[in-house]
């Protein structure tokens, strides 16, 4: 239960799906959340779910793409907390607008590349300089298995998650020496409510999850673990939860 006490985590996207359950994850385990998500509502309530359980918790706006509100958020954050020493890019994901890059509508293709790369790009720039002050800390970049194996009909989507990716790994080699880990997850299938409104069972990566698809939790506990100090050697790696569809 105090894997993570007296240390601050700022998780993105953390009104829903996976950055809910590694939020609640990572208050479970003593931490304080800054809980940032374009939708206020959701974010309180995930805050109000901790402080029930005991748990200190602080939701704010935020849209990841926009600098400007991104550094609002995290100075909310610090005035509460005064510190983050973790920080979990969870905000973004597909939509139905994306496809092949012959037919995807371009302004889909903007929209997705501001959010999930963009964004990520975004608060990774304003808290580095947080944690490089503060000794050091552990940044969880949520990808996508889409951005490791071949797959079809999300390019929009798939070009953002390998931007976040390869990112990620120049990131960690950069502030390793800062003692600022960067590692990446990519989900294959993972029921949240938005993913499971639209994915059918009869689509290649849900059928290729040998395991069947993941929760939510199950990337959590993967998080959870990356950002507490059991990783302390851990950086620049890419981690799977797919149910084992990449050796399918
Ligand atoms: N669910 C999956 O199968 C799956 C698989 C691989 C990767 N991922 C990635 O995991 C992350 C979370 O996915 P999820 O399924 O939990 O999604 P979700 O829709 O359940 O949650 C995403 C959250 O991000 C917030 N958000 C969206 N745009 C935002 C913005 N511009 N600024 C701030 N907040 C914003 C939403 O309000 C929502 O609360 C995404 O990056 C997604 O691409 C999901």
């Amino acid at each position: 239960m105090d894997r993570l006490t007296g240390k601050i985590a700022l998780v993105t996207g953390a009104g829903n799906g996976i950055g809910k359950a590694t939020a609640l994850a990572l208050s479970r385990e003593g931490a304080g959340l800054i809980l940032a998500d374009c939708q206020l509502g959701h974010a309180g309530e995930v805050a109000a779910e901790i402080e029930r359980a005991g748990g200190k918790a602080l939701a704010v706006q935020v849209d990841v793409s926009d600098e400007a509100a991104v550094d609002a958020a995290v100075r909310s954050g610090l005035a509460r907390f005064r510190q983050i020493d973790v920080l979990v890019n969870s905000a973004g994901g597909g939509s139905t607008k994306d496809g092949p890059v012959t037919e995807l509508d371009l302004d889909e293709f903007w929209r997705t590349i501001r959010v999930d790369l963009f964004g990520t790009l975004l608060t990774c720039r304003r808290v580095i300089p947080e944690m490089v002050t503060s000794g050091g800390g552990s940044i969880i970049n949520i990808s996508s298995l889409r951005a490791i194996i071949g797959t079809h009909g999300a390019d929009a989507y798939t070009a953002s998650k390998g931007g976040v990716l390869t990112m990620s790994r120049a990131m960690a080699m950069q502030w390793a020496k800062h003692n600022v880990r960067v590692n990446v997850l990519a989900p294959g299938v993972v029921l949240t409510e938005r993913v499971a409104a639209f994915i059918r069972p009869d689509n290649p990566i849900y059928q290729k999850s040998l395991l069947g698809p993941s929760e939510p939790e199950d990337v959590a506990y993967l998080a959870l673990f990356l950002a507490s100090d059991e990783a302390r050697k851990i950086t620049g790696t890419v981690m799977r939860v797919d149910g084992g569809a990449s050796i399918y």
